[in-house]
């Protein structure tokens, strides 16, 4: 299967971080943020990548990645998203690399702890349609949540000011190429994007969206409380840190 890692947008929650670089290339601990979403993808055997980027310094995830050398890979394949026009946007562009194949979808500000590898083996099985992956959170508000009726997602509900569950859609999504098909047919939302919501709730509707739950820990590195978790949380697996620096959240902090 192949992957797409979304790295568009201009990062402005992260201002002035962002104002010569682009978010994706801003440290989590040891790495360049990008690395923990392309490790991710290549950990569940996923070879064939592609990074969407934008913003500013585009030229700089070349001179950061190359071919992918350090992943073992032997190529990357690159692409140029203009403005921020929504992750579903940035997606878009990913349909002449995906062609009719099925396809893994991770946000360049994603990391996880753990593994998808599983996840991918089970949606490789899936005859079409979509799977996407749950993670309970404290803050819902900050995320497309999942509401469930019995086993089912019957919606999803992008930062929802009365959150009808604590289980938010993580930002790795798996695809047929029914997506590509989808996106056309979206209108900007209220914040000017096109909303990767809106793709999985049309499949919602096909009745062919699946869902699996992460294991392990999950974070965004979107928002400064965000970004410092990140870094916290990688550290924390490699070293035997306190706890006070990864209780962010339980002090408001997120
Ligand atoms: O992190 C998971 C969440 O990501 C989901 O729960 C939400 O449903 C989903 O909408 C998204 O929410 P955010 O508001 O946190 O997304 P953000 O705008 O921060 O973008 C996340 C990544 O998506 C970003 O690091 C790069 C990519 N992106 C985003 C935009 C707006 C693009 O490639 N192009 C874009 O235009």
């Amino acid at each position: 299967m192949k992957g797409v890692v979304l790295a568009g947008g201009l990062g402005t929650r992260l201002y002035p971080l962002t104002k010569v670089t682009n978010k994706h290339l801003l440290p989590v601990y040891k790495k360049p943020m990008i690395y923990y979403p392309i490790q991710t993808l290549v950990d569940a055997g996923i070879k064939d990548i592609l990074i969407v980027t934008g913003g500013n310094s585009a030229g700089d995830f070349l001179k950061l990645l190359g071919n992918g050398k350090e992943f073992g890979l032997k190529h990357l394949n690159y692409t140029y998203q203009e403005g921020e026009g929504g992750i579903a946007e940035a997606l878009s562009l990913a349909q002449h690399f995906a062609g009719s194949g099925k396809f893994v979808v991770i946000l360049g500000d994603n990391i996880i702890e753990g593994s998808i590898k599983d996840e991918v083996k089970i949606f490789a099985k899936q005859e079409e349609g979509a799977r996407i992956l749950l993670k309970e959170v404290n803050n819902p508000q900050r995320f497309g949540v999942a509401e469930i009726k019995g086993d089912r997602i019957i919606r999803i509900i992008e930062k929802p000011k009365a959150p009808p569950s604590n289980l938010a859609v993580t930002g790795i999504y798996m695809y047929d190429s029914y997506a590509f098909e989808i996106i056309k047919t979206l209108k900007p939302s209220g914040r000017g994007e096109l909303e990767i919501t809106d793709v999985n709730n049309e499949y919602i509707r096909k009745g062919t969206l699946t869902f699996g739950t992460l294991k392990g820990w999950w974070t965004d590195a979107g928002t400064f409380d965000s970004l410092i978790r990140a870094g916290n949380l990688v550290y924390s697996g490699q070293k035997d840190i306190p706890q006070m620096f990864l209780s962010l959240e339980g002090r408001g902090l997120r």
